[in-house]
This record gives C-alpha cells, structure tokens and sequence, in this order.
C-alpha cells in the first residue's frame, strides 16, 4: 500500500476541506439554484439542510475516514469486516466523474470570461450583450470543450504534485482572499438602483413559491456544496491528524460555505433585479450579471480579472479534491502508481466533460424531459448521487458502525467536550434518512 502522506497543519487541513467545498457550487449553482425556486423560502430550508443534515453527514464521512486512515472501500473494510458495504464505494467513485464531468465544462466558461476580462471585452455591454455573449461561447464547441481541457490540464497538473504541496498551499492562500473580494462585490452590487428589491427576493420567504422539487434542490444544492455523499470528505479526513476536533471542523466546513453561499446571493440579486435580469435564468445567470457589476466599479478592469481567478482557484480547490477520490482509490485498491492512476481518471474525466461539454452545440439535440446531457448530469450529480450517498453514510455511521467508534472519534477519546455527538447521532439516525427517502418516495409518486 501506499505510504500515506497527511496535512503539514491543522489549518492546512481545514483549509483543504473548506477549499472543496467552497467553490462553483456556492458562486454559481447556489444564485441560479435559489433564482429558480423563489428565493427566500428555498435559502432558509437550504439552511436548516446544512444544519440538521449537512453538519452531521460531514461529520458522518470524517468519522469513517478518520477512524480508519483509509480511503472509502477499505475504510469499510476495515470497520465492517466481511460485509459487501464496501460496494457502495463504486457508486461513490461514479458520482465524483459525474459531478467533474459537468463541473469542468463551468470551469471552462470560468476560463474563456477570465480571457474575456484580460482583453477587455467585459466592459461596455448592455444586458442584452451579454447574454448573447454567454449564448455564443456555450453554441461554439472548441471554444466550450477547449477551456474545458485548459482547465483539466492546470487541475491534474496539481494532482500530479500530491497532496500536501498542491492542495494545501493553493486552498490557504486563496480562500481568505476571495471572501474578501466577495465582500467588496456585494457592497457594490448592493449600491445598484432598485437593490433592495433583489435582497427582498433573497430574504423575504415566500412559501408559496417553494415546491416538492424545491425543496429536494435545496437539499441536493446542500450536499453538493458541503462536499458531501461521494466520499471525499472521506479522503481528506483519512489524512487528519488524531488530535483535531472533528466537531469543530465540521462546524468550521458548514457554516464558512453557507457564507460564501449567501454572500454570492447578495452579490447578484441586487444586481439581477437592477439589470433586469429573470432570476430563473439558471446556469447562465452570474455570467449574465457579473459583467454589468465590473462595469459600474472604479478599476472595473482590476476586479473583474482577480473575480475570475479566485474563482478559478476556488473551483481548482473543489476538483481537486473530486479527482483525489478515484485516484486514492485506484492507488490503494489497485495498487497503481500516482501517474498511472491520475492517467485514468483524466481519461475518464475528459470524456465525461467533453459530452458535457458538446451538449449545449454539436449534441443539443440528444435530450431527457427537456433536459441536455449537461443538465442531466448536473442534476444526477446532486440530486441523486449526492444524496444516496448521504442516506448511505449517515445510515452506516448511525445505525450500523459501532457506537463506541462515534463517541472515540467525536470526543478524542473522551478529552473533547461539547461535541454535539447525541445530535449527531440523532440526525443521522432519523432526520436525514427519513427526509431524504420521504423526498424520494413523493416524488416518484410513491407516497
Ligand atoms: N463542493 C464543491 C462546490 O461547491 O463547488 C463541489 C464538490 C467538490 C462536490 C467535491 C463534491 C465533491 F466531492
């Protein structure tokens, strides 16, 4: 087996968690998510989904990883000795090349509009523009699959380093800034004529709004933002040293990515409403607003570039630690070599992203209820990946693993207090199974 490497620092391995799980999915999935299912209702129950579900599944993961220093397969191996619960691990490892597939084809449009800026084309746009603009890269596919590759190349590139150089360095650095360039943007946006009314939209629940479908987005959104159900958090947490509180980490995770959720709401909406903008417009809504914000700021220019690059690096963070999953995987499991591994899974990732990629132009035609080989990835990957395999782990760790492990590893063996373990344990016991599999059932008309 490979030897295992871990995190220079505590910091460091926070930082890489919360590099993961801070990245597309809060800057541009989160505003579009929210946009289409009414605002306010949807951001409070995606709240109480990081509260009652997320926090406790993180937790869930960094229990498995961390009791057994091991990735996901032989973490089960190990805990549940001649038991096929190790299974699971495959629909883990497909779900990470679903979610990549998608989520470097956003990367790459991340890409052609950080070029975009460089040149100065960004500026000098009506709405309109800028939404042909957007329409344009996505019809045109070298443009679309070309910053795709870009994109895969820089990302295994840092893989091919490992793990404590590549992803430990890149994720300290960059997350402080881009919270703080965040900020300066909502303040921005938040100046716009007729503001208030995208922070009503954003703030104001509005039940009425909010559907079964809604609800079940929020809950998806929840996941794939957290990281969460394909066991990465796995993966990192097989690296943490014995002595963290993995409580407070998982506190630190959740509520520093609900954060950046929120402050991309405030960033946009203002700004949606002030454009005129519809907040339904989905995948392509920040890329239809974000220029128009550039454009009223003083160095516009400036912040424009360092805008994309830290979200370039914050999605590098996340697909960094979605590619470590196989590769850990086809590491220890089949005991190939770091290059060989990191070789397949780009394989297989690039094919996955160039059909993602293609289904916005050459393959817009192949269609599922209306939906795009993108969007159906995009959907598959949160909606249901994400979430069986949080029912999966929060089931495992709740009702199957041995209650003495939990306690060990939430309290350092009895020195840690306050580590909200009978919450934990409740919440995964009842309250995310039941919901998840309640969702499930109504709507496939079940119940
Ligand atoms: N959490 C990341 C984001 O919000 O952009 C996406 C992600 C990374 C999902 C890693 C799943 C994962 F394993």
């Amino acid at each position: 087996m490979a030897k295992r490497v871990g995190f220079a620092t505590r910091m460091g391995a926070i930082a890489a968690a919360v590099g993961s799980a801070v990245g597309l999915g809060n800057i541009w999935r989160f505003p579009y998510e929210a946009g289409e299912n009414g605002g306010g209702a949807f951001i409070l129950v995606y709240i109480a989904c990081i509260i009652v579900m997320g926090i406790p599944v993180i937790l869930s993961e960094f229990i498995i990883g961390r009791s057994t220093h091991s990735n996901m397969k032989a973490a089960l191996k190990k805990l549940s000795p001649g038991k096929k619960y190790y299974m699971f691990t495959y629909v883990c490892i497909l779900g990470s090349f679903v979610v990549i597939g998608f989520y470097s084809v956003v990367c790459g449009w991340i890409i052609e509009y950080l070029y975009q800026a460089a040149i100065g084309h960004l500026s000098g746009h009506t709405p309109e523009e800028y939404s042909d603009m957007f329409s344009a890269l996505i019809s045109n596919p070298w443009r679309c699959v070309g910053w795709t590759m870009l994109f895969l190349v820089f990302n295994f590139l840092v893989m091919s380093r490992g793990i404590e150089k590549g992803i430990e360095r890149v994720a300290s650095i960059m997350m402080p800034l881009l919270f703080l360039i965040l900020i300066i943007f909502c303040i921005h946006s938040l100046l716009l004529p007729g503001a208030g009314k995208g922070l009503r939209f954003l703030f104001y629940p509005d039940f009425s709004k909010l559907t079964i479908h809604g609800v079940l987005d929020a809950l998806g959104q929840a996941f794939l933002s957290l990281s969460i159900g394909i066991s990465c958090l796995v993966t990192y947490s097989s690296y943490f040293k014995d002595d963290t509180s993995l409580t407070k980490d998982a506190v630190t995770v959740g509520v520093l990515d609900t954060m950046v959720a929120i402050l991309s709401g405030v960033m946009i909406f203002p700004a949606v409403f002030s454009f005129g903008v519809e907040p339904t417009a989905g995948p392509r809504l920040i890329f239809e607003v974000l220029p128009g914000i550039f454009q009223q700021m003083t160095g516009g220019y400036v912040w424009a570039l360092l805008f994309f690059l830290l979200v370039f690096f914050a999605s590098l963070t996340s697909t960094i630690s979605l590619s470590e999953i196989p590769i850990t995987f086809m590491i220890e499991e089949h005991k190939m070599s770091r290059p060989r591994a990191i070789a397949w899974t780009a394989l297989f990732t690039v094919a996955l992203a160039v059909l993602a990629g293609l289904s916005f132009n050459v393959l817009d035609q192949i269609k599922l209820w209306g939906n795009n080989i993108f969007d159906m990835m995009d959907y598959a990957a949160s909606n249901i990946f994400m979430l069986l395999g949080g029912v999966f782990t929060a089931i495992y760790v709740g009702w199957i693993m041995d209650r003495k492990v939990i306690h060990e590893q939430l309290t350092n063996g009895g020195r840690l207090k306050g580590t909200m373990e009978p919450f934990v344990v409740f919440c995964l016991r009842y309250v995310a199974p039941i919901s998840i599999i309640f969702i499930f059932l109504f709507l496939t008309g079940i119940i």
